[in-house]
């Protein structure tokens, strides 16, 4: 059989091919390439999408943590909270705004960020929580967001992973005072590009991004603060709003293969990611633990299927933060995680025969 790749955008893209060259011809007949119609349209409908009142397109996912920030008032001198375990750009939100990220460790089951562990990190310099909803799967808001209600902290979901994932039964992306999403092409809802956006149901902060976003500008020419070139494409913003119309049917294949794994895969050397009641992820990335490591991505790779790692380096012991002065064993959950995980082929295009032989595969190790 030919090899399974981890990630595969091929066959989603030409499944759309057609609808997105339509599109991108309308984009380029009216020349709106930066903002413009096609991104406010894209605006609207990820708005309505995720139940909140503003969606503001920017650039990526890092500018649009990096805007949460600085339209937050967290600056110089503040401390975020976050999760060790993530991609590493939930960090750069703070450290770009001039803050300090400060990590806590993950739950060893559900391995997004153990709750129990956030108050520890809590001092006078914390402002702010960024959750992340980490390979898709919510992390329990309604407990974040009592300990950011009792120490008045800012509470900001990284929902980069997760569009359309369900906590109770309602999409993320609503539930902080902003969420953060990345369109990354990888992502489940990816643009033919790079873009990012954020959603809120403040008008406020929603009129505050639109100038920082635009060189701090409100009218052209004239800037009232230092602002910054976040805008989206036109080109990204029209691929999306045909995305968003597969983006339920995508995610619920999503589901189907998770649940094929869940029950398929009973190898006792494999642990699984603990499922939550109150959780219906979207499986942006499908991670499983195992003690060795090595020799299982070399037993896949021996049957043609590509694993990758996600992350092979907690956000605590990067070389970028070496100055925060972590070191190894502070956040040792995330450690083993890091040093462990295995993420398995996850796209909406696998095949049946393909997810029976990653399964009979991972079972035969
Ligand atoms: C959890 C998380 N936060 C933020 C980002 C940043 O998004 P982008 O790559 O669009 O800048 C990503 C992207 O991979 C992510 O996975």
């Amino acid at each position: 059989m030919k090899n399974i790749p981890c990630l595969d955008l091929k066959g989603q893209h030409e499944q759309i091919k057609a609808e997105i060259f339509d599109a991108f011809q309308k984009v380029y007949e009216k020349t709106a390439f930066s903002g413009g119609p096609f991104v406010q349209q894209f605006e609207t409908e990820f708005a309505e999408y995720v139940g909140v009142k503003h969606s503001i397109g920017v650039s990526n996912g890092t500018t649009a943590l990096h805007l949460a920030m600085l339209s937050l008032g967290i600056g110089p001198g503040d401390e975020v909270i976050i999760p060790g375990n993530t991609f590493i750009a939930t960090a750069w939100g703070p450290s770009h705004a001039g803050a300090t990220p400060v990590f806590v460790d993950c739950d060893p089951d559900t391995w997004q960020i153990d709750i129990n562990k956030i108050e520890d990190k809590i001092g006078p310099k914390t402002k702010a929580i960024i959750g992340v909803h980490l390979y898709g799967q919510p992390f329990d808001v309604d407990r974040v967001k009592a300990i950011c209600e009792k120490y008045k902290l800012v509470f900001v979901e990284d929902a980069a992973q997760a569009q359309g994932a369900r906590y109770k039964n309602s999409v993320v992306g609503k539930f902080g005072d902003m969420a953060c999403f990345s369109f990354y092409p990888g992502k489940n809802l990816g643009a033919c590009g790079e873009a990012g956006g954020i959603t809120t149901n403040s008008d406020e902060y929603t009129h505050h991004l639109h100038s920082l976003r635009n060189h701090g500008s409100h009218h052209r020419y004239h800037h009232d603060e230092i602002g910054y070139n976040y805008r989206m494409g036109g080109l990204e913003g029209a691929s999306l709003s045909v995305k968003l119309k597969y983006l339920d049917t995508w995610n619920n294949r999503r589901r189907e293969i998770a649940v094929l794994y869940n029950k398929g895969i009973t190898n006792p050397k494999i642990k699984l990611q603990k499922q939550e009641d109150w959780s219906d992820g979207v499986h942006h990335i499908f991670v499983v633990t195992v003690d060795d490591r090595d020799g299982l991505v070399k037993h896949l790779a021996d049957n043609n299927i590509t694993a990758a790692f996600h992350y092979p380096v907690p956000c605590h012991l990067q070389k970028a933060y070496s100055h925060l002065g972590y070191k190894k064993g502070d956040l040792p959950n995330s450690e083993y995680l890091a040093d462990h995980c295995v993420s398995l082929p996850m796209y909406p295009e696998l095949s049946d025969e393909q997810i029976s032989l990653v399964i009979k595969t991972v079972n035969e190790f």
